[in-house]
């Protein structure tokens, strides 16, 4: 099984944001005005997300780098940190003596109604895996478990996961991906291709905001 258990200590377990953080003032940064309103901060902003990703691609470089591998991209939450992560491995590979010739591929999973997790997954596409898969976010890691189940089936070399970020979730199966961006508290966050309801996904610029409760009362599917 990809992945390991969280109490491993000797592992790069991603930077960690404690329950504390309260993130930065939104007047800090610029985020589009029709979105305002409805967000509470800027959690990481674009730029730290930027710079641990390439710090990602050079373990994902040395741990593979002599591997073709598949990217399979879990859409559609992944897929803004997947191609920045790609796009490192490839800035690295110039700037090396080393290749890593990849393939990309998609996958799109559905486990979520609002701010909630349903048992419900829908697994679509990605006939041919795979080695390393990319996700946003994982929380319970139930969903992780069950789209690694099904890349299994299709009896890889090697299965790696990266996943930007990894909530502290008290229901949690201990599950962690093999390279994580941030560990971050038990909060529901939306931008950078992350979404409430499919809203947010445009926040181009890229930064992860919370919520604000009002927006979640308008929009909230029954
Ligand atoms: N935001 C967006 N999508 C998600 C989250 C989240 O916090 N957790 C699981 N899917
Ligand atoms: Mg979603």
């Amino acid at each position: 099984m990809a992945g390991r258990e969280r109490n491993q200590t000797d592992m790069d377990k991603g930077i960690v944001i404690p329950d504390d953080w309260p993130g930065y003032p939104l007047d800090l940064f610029t985020s589009p005005e029709h979105y305002c309103e409805d967000l509470e901060c800027v959690y990481i902003p674009h730029g730290v997300i930027m710079d641990r990703t390439e710090r990602l691609a050079r373990n994902i470089m040395d741990d593979l780098g002599d591997h073709d591998i598949v990217v399979l991209c879990v859409l559609k939450g992944g897929y803004q940190f997947c191609a920045d992560l790609v796009d490192c491995i490839k800035v690295l590979c110039r700037h090396s003596n080393k290749t890593l010739p990849m393939r990309v591929d998609f996958i799109r999973l559905k486990s979520y109604l609002n701010d909630q997790s349903t048992e419900d997954l829908h697994i679509e596409g990605a006939e041919n895996l795979s080695v390393l898969s990319g996700k946003a976010i994982v929380d319970t890691g139930k969903t992780m478990k069950t789209l690694l189940d099904h890349v299994e089936a299709f009896s890889p070399k090697m299965i790696k996961v990266a996943g930007l970020l990894v909530k502290r979730v008290p229901s949690g199966t201990g599950y962690l991906p093999d390279y994580v961006g941030f560990e971050i508290p038990n909060r529901f966050v939306v931008g950078y291709a992350l979404d409430y309801n499919e809203y947010f996904r445009d926040l181009n610029l890229c930064l992860i905001f919370l919520c604000g409760k009002q927006f979640f009362d308008k929009q909230k599917v029954q």
